[in-house]
């Protein structure tokens, strides 16, 4: 997606198609008044008229408007005037964007955010600008031999601003945008992929690969072999009834000196069939997501290598596939985990804690400032949440309210979930140091203490993002989620 930003007035502005905003109560936006007085009140008829009010989320497309240079004009509604905030900018940019990718506009001009506002202001609106105008034309068409559907066409994307200064910042705010865009697009890309295409050797090869795009970046893949000589006994157990080798792939990005590093460990099942704990057919073709932790923080890396920040960041992921066999690990099974402990294998369907605690235990020898697990861990963190908000669980609190400031700032929110000691009841074992499984109840809890016992002494949070990676039904794909969250935490840290 190209993209600029401009501070030229609205209404001399040339392009396919305008995005302007009216309040309830069809009070225009500035920029919308702009065009009205230029196009001789060809707006305000149209409001007249009653067909948009104005609501959050309504949208109307109109061409040719006498007086204006855009091919194409879409009106949003922002909501109420004086409850417009970044959230509703957001909400009115992916209603217009949708619109616009509908159309054959090639490229687009936004004027949400045309209005007063400070310098950060105009930055979030580059960025938000960006990620939404992604995520409208996103399609996943890699495996689609026809061109039968019709592509969105639109490949560039203007922001328009009132002020010099503002365009400064917006295009700074755009780059960023893009660069997440762009670590998001990868994220989706692997997650969309099925798992016959989408194995753990082709992650590893997809690590690879990033790490030859990038200065400063280094990948490591580890096989079976290696996982046993560093006693990954829990991470063996999972791929133990498959036959595609186990990988672990870890890369390392240098942005800084001698600073101690962010670890992020994705969670990288590319099938879960939930082993001889079977999972019911329902949809079990949805589990070719359950790699999208590890896609999250690959595509985190590229988005933060891509923005050169000035951090070190360490990213791990195990990956394996989950399937039953004569071979495969049984309940009961008892294993001894790369920490030491013994884990009672309850339910083989609870394998990604399995793969994650050897990948926790493994992060320790880099002595991380902060480590963050992203796992599409729980149905039940689906049950508690739904598709919206991700579940954030951590011992810290500076920690879990900086992760939550960081979505609540980039639109991709999180809602934090204890973790304390009576949740951990659930695990104990008559034969192991702990089961892998707690009851049905507060399931994505109990997964997250299980976690918490191998990541003692570690500044540690774990995402249960089983809701929001992926949407299933008509619109089914990944959502490239949580990328935008963990980049908006790391950039912050280096404001
Ligand atoms: N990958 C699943 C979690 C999941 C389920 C994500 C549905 C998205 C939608 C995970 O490996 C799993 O099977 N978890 C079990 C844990 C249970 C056995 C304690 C679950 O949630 O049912
Ligand atoms: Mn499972
Ligand atoms: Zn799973």
């Amino acid at each position: 997606m190209q993209f600029h930003a401009t501070s030229g007035a609205p209404a001399r502005q040339k392009t396919d198609c305008a995005i302007v905003g009216i309040f309830e109560k069809q009070a225009l936006s500035p920029a919308a008044a702009e065009l009205d007085k230029a196009s001789k009140g060809a707006i305000s008829k149209v409001l007249a008229q009653g067909d948009i009010s104005g609501k959050r989320g309504e949208t109307l497309l109109l061409r040719h408007v006498a007086g204006l240079n855009c091919v194409r004009l879409i009106l949003t509604g922002l909501g109420k005037q004086d409850e417009y905030d970044a959230h509703n900018h957001r909400r009115a940019l992916a209603a217009a964007m949708k619109l616009v990718a509908a159309t054959s506009s090639r490229d687009a001009l936004s004027f949400l955010g045309w209005g007063p506002a400070d310098k950060s202001e105009f930055q979030r609106i580059g960025r938000d600008t960006l990620l939404a105008a992604h995520t409208a034309v996103y399609r996943f068409t890699e495996m689609k031999s026809g061109r039968s559907e019709r592509q969105p066409k639109l490949d560039s994307i203007g922001i328009g601003v009132p002020s010099r200064s503002a365009a400064n910042a917006a295009q700074t705010g755009a780059e960023e945008g893009a660069s997440i865009a762009a670590g998001m697009l990868l994220s989706q890309d692997l997650a969309n992929l099925p798992a016959n295409v989408c194995t753990p050797t082709y992650l590893a090869t997809t690590a690879k690969k990033l790490a030859r795009q990038h200065r400063n970046l280094r990948a490591e893949v580890f096989s079976e072999a290696d996982m046993k000589r560093l006693k990954m006994g829990a991470l063996l157990s999972v791929t133990r009834g498959t036959q595609e080798p186990a990988k672990l792939v870890v890369l390392h990005y240098k942005g800084a000196q001698s600073q101690a590093p962010v670890v992020l460990v994705g969670k990288g099942i590319t099938f879960d069939a939930g082993g001889i704990s079977l999972k019911p057919p329902q949809a079990m073709d949805e589990m070719k997501f359950d790699m999208s932790g590890a896609a999250s923080v690959l595509g985190c890396m590229h988005a933060v290598a891509s923005l050169k920040l000035p951090i070190n960041l360490i990213v791990i992921v195990p990956t394996c596939e989950n399937l039953p066999s004569g071979l495969a690990t049984k309940p009961g099974d008892i294993v001894r985990s790369m920490s030491g402990k013994t884990i009672e294998i309850l339910n083989t369907d609870a394998e990604g804690r399995l793969i994650l605690c050897d990948a926790l235990t493994y992060a320790r020898r880099f002595k991380p400032s902060i480590v963050i697990d992203v796992a599409t861990l729980t149905g039940a963190c689906v049950i508690a949440l739904g598709g919206h908000l991700t579940g954030l669980m951590s011992p810290d609190d500076q920690l879990a309210a900086d992760l939550l400031a960081a979505g609540e700032r980039i639109g991709d929110r999180a809602w934090r979930l204890p973790l304390s000691e009576e949740y951990h009841e659930g695990l104990k074992s008559n034969f192991a140091d702990f089961a892998n499984v707690g009851g049905r109840e507060g399931g994505a809890i109990t997964a997250g203490c299980f976690l918490s016992k191998f990541t003692e002494g570690m500044t540690w949070a774990h995402l249960d993002i089983a809701g929001t990676a992926w949407k299933s039904g008509a619109q089914k794909g990944s959502t490239g989620r949580p990328v935008p969250l963990l980049v908006e935490y790391l950039m912050e840290r280096v404001r």
